[in-house]
């Protein structure tokens, strides 16, 4: 850590730890749209290349939802070493959030609790960035629904046929903690309806992009067993592996009484876990994307040999910086050549029974 650069990013981190959370994200995102970040561009070798759900990435390791949400750095953020960026979430009409502060660190724990509630600037002001936007990697939107919608399933449709001709992927999120009933929306019966309805918005697009269905880590194995039953039975591309959780387990730090959804180190074992399991009622069938305290190369591996096919990460930037990103995809590929894999698709389940626990 030695370059202007890396300096400038460690100067950079100290004085954020200093300003409101929600703050310090909100500066640093303008700074990475102003340039202001390491931009080594996507990092990729032939041991990193892979392609999920038909997507081809540099490498497996991806922006997760939630960081730019209203999509205004995607260029900055594409070069930031990233294989793949998931933006949003975006509902159909522009919404305010939960009031402040929503945004808490927990440095002890190198976590965060957020309870945003989707605050964006609506579909329509996202969509128009996008179609702006030249990232150099593909770039995924997270759809949201209205917190005061009367007909939630419909909000999920509307936002992929408003945006989905700027999209390489987009993501059906039910595992937000943040709005409330959202959740119930991973019940099978509801869950199946939703899709239906999504996908029957993808088939009227020119593009057929994939889609995936995020789901919370806390689910029980019966719930996780029927969400992998109607993802099988249904035509969505994949799962992503987890959300933020309600768990409270084991925290250090003054603010984890606060309500939310807890992300970073401490979701990293039970995300892996949902992943893990996920991967056996799958079986291989459906791509997997894993996410919940990736914060180093080996959290990446882990999750690899989990069953995902890519991770995603968010929190641990936060603690150390934009140029994690390339760190971490760097140091992926030097620990799959350690471990004798010529290809990370090679490396996907491959000790998924360590992970999946008993
Ligand atoms: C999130 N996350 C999130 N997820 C999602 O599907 N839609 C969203 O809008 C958001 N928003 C959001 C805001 C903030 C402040 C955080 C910290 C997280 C969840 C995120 O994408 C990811 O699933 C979890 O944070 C777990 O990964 P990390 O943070 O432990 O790497």
């Amino acid at each position: 850590m030695s370059s202007p650069m890396a300096w400038f990013e460690q100067a950079g981190l100290r004085a954020l730890r200093q300003v409101d959370p929600e703050r310090a994200h909100s500066l640093a995102l303008y700074a990475v749209k102003l340039g202001l970040s390491a931009r080594p561009g996507p990092v990729t070798s032939p041991r990193l290349k892979t392609v999920v759900a038909g997507i081809d990435m540099a490498n497996p390791v991806g922006l997760a939802a939630g960081f730019d949400k209203n999509a205004t750095a995607v260029n900055g953020l594409s070069r930031a070493g990233f294989g793949f960026l998931e933006v949003g979430a975006a509902t159909p009409r522009p919404q305010e959030g939960n009031g402040p502060p929503r945004l808490f660190r927990l440095p002890e724990d190198a976590a965060a609790i957020n309870r945003f509630g989707f605050n964006n600037q609506g579909v329509a002001a996202i969509a128009a960035r996008l179609a702006q936007a030249r990232p150099a990697v593909p770039v995924g939107l997270n759809l949201g629904a209205n917190k005061d919608s009367a007909d939630r399933v419909s909000d999920f449709a509307h936002v992929l046929k408003e945006s989905g001709a700027h999209l390489d992927f987009a993501t059906i999120n039910v595992s937000s903690p943040n709005t409330e009933k959202l959740r119930d929306l991973q019940g099978p019966d509801a869950l199946r309806a939703l899709i239906e309805t999504v996908l029957a918005a993808r088939y009227a697009m020119h593009r057929r992009i994939p889609i995936f269905v995020k789901i919370a880590p806390d689910l029980d194995d019966a719930g996780l067993a029927l969400i992998a039953r109607v993802a099988l039975e249904s035509d969505i591309d994949g799962l992503i592996a987890t959300n933020t959780t309600l768990a409270r387990d084991g925290l250090k730090s003054a603010a984890a009484g606060e309500a939310g959804g807890l992300s970073g180190k401490p979701l990293m074992a039970r995300s892996t876990q949902v992943l893990a399991r996920l991967a056996g009622e799958t079986d291989g069938k459906l791509p997997l994307i894993g996410v919940g305290g990736v914060a180093s190369g080996q959290d990446a591996f882990d999750k690899i040999c989990a069953g995902a096919s890519a991770v995603q990460l968010y929190t641990a930037l936060a603690y150390q910086g934009l140029s994690l990103a390339a760190r971490i995809a760097e140091d992926l590929d030097k620990i799959l050549e350690k471990n004798g894999f010529a290809r990370v698709a090679e490396a996907v389940g491959s000790a998924r029974e360590r992970f999946a626990g008993p």
